[in-house]
């Protein structure tokens, strides 16, 4: 193994979700873990002939994408419906008059909606959903889901952009705020700035925006798969030629915390139990339910360990630290899922195929977890050569939190 310095890294917002906003399609919704469509065309390099290419954590589907518009075949998996709905919808290929169509029940929708007497049906129950929206928002909202069940059924082509561009609006006219890692709510201050927005008009807006995406029509082709990156020797496919990839990180983000408000409006999720349910098949999931199993959880089949990581759980464990034991059983999960998921990879990778994973090592009460170390460790174990660790850039002022590419060759 070998491992590229870690002096004068700067925090290059241009390697992070924030660079795709305004680039078309990867900018239709945002997810805080999303990393930059330009570090994966960087890592894609300028193949000369059209490359399979596998993203096993989808997330919302930069790889896929990118690959897509670059001529590649593409595929990607991940447990999550609503991602697995979303890849879709951003990596397919649209007609004029599918955008045409979009464009007028968009329209119709927000004509229905405003009618007097329309009637608004009920909010999702998402808990405490009065903080999320003012009552105005909400109605605004409620009416515009029921309107957009009538003119532009789910799962039709309009349908699916016309959805995207409502998640839009309901983030927009929300009182969630971005300015941490991940989703928090605005304060009173901040609250007290904003003035009530023109709902209809940040509809239209967004809807423009999503239909001006869809018009940029990707050469390759793309499938997104809901498949469990720890299973990938049944995802049956040819085998693939690069691997470029950012895997959940061990620092208990909860992707279904992230997506809550598009899962419920959109009805992928109905309650909080199955936002559980699905955190605990996410690699480092911690939301509900995920969090009560990983006191009685032992590992089965293939356990991974290490000395280094040995040390490092039992200091984690250390009476001292509040949660520690339950912490270092989130550590030691996280690490055997990703063992399960690097010994499955071989199953589906050409001779010679190149892979690359983006990762953030993480702290845990002061603790470094080496995860870039933990990666090449594992990659090794499973066979993989030329295993290198680049550092690419600082995640925060936090001058140990750094994000890695952790590359090797099959
Ligand atoms: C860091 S995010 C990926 C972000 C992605 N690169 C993007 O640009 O949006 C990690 C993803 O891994 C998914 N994931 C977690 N556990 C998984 C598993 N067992 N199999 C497949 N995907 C999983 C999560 O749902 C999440 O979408």
């Amino acid at each position: 193994m070998t491992q590229v310095g870690i002096d004068r890294l700067r925090q290059r917002a241009d390697y992070t979700h924030k660079y795709n906003v305004k680039t078309g399609r990867h900018g239709w919704l945002r997810l805080t873990p999303a990393y930059s469509v330009r570090i994966v065309e960087e890592l894609m390099g300028r193949a000369e002939k059209p490359l399979r290419v596998l993203d096993p954590f989808c997330g919302t589907a930069t790889t896929a994408l990118c690959a897509a518009y670059h001529g590649h075949d593409a595929a990607t998996t991940d447990i999550n419906p609503f991602l697995i709905w979303f890849g879709q919808a951003k990596t397919a290929r649209y007609s004029a008059s599918v955008l045409e169509r979009a464009r007028r029940a968009g329209a119709e929708a927000l004509g229905l909606a405003g009618r007097k007497g329309a009637e608004p049906g009920a909010p999702p129950p998402l808990h405490n959903i009065e903080r999320w929206w003012s009552p105005a928002a909400l109605e605004f909202l409620c009416r515009l889901r029921v309107a957009l069940e009538a003119t532009a059924a789910p799962g039709t082509a309009e349908g699916n952009l016309l959805r995207i561009a409502f998640c839009r609006t309901l983030i927009a006219c929300s009182n969630a705020a971005f300015n941490h890692q991940s989703m928090s709510f605005k304060d009173g201050f901040q609250l007290a700035l904003d003035i009530q927005p023109d709902f209809a008009r940040m509809f239209r807006e967004n809807t423009d925006f999503v239909l001006d995406g869809a018009a940029e029509n990707p050469r390759g082709r793309a499938a997104i798969l809901l498949h469990d990156a720890r299973e990938l020797s049944s995802l049956d496919r040819e085998p693939f030629d690069l691997v470029v990839t950012s895997p959940p990180y061990a620092n208990r983000m909860s992707y279904i915390r992230e997506l809550r408000p598009y899962m419920y409006w959109l009805r992928f999720l109905v309650n909080g139990r199955d936002a559980g349910e699905l955190d605990w098949l996410a690699i480092g999931g911690t939301w509900g339910v995920a969090t009560s199993r990983l006191a009685d959880w032992r590992p089965e089949g293939l356990a991974y360990s290490s000395p280094e990581l040995e040390a490092i759980l039992g200091r984690i464990a250390s009476p001292r630290n509040t949660n520690g034991t339950l912490l270092a059983a989130y550590v030691r999960k996280y690490c055997v899922d990703m063992a399960r998921h690097f010994a499955e990879l071989r199953a589906v990778l050409a001779p010679g195929a190149k892979l690359h994973y983006i990762v953030g090592n993480s702290t845990f009460y002061g603790e470094l977890l080496p995860v870039e170390r933990i990666y090449a460790h594992m990659m090794e174990a499973a066979g993989l050569a030329d295993v290198q660790i680049r550092a690419i850039r600082k995640r925060n002022s936090k001058k140990e939190l750094v994000e890695f590419d952790v590359s090797a060759r099959f």
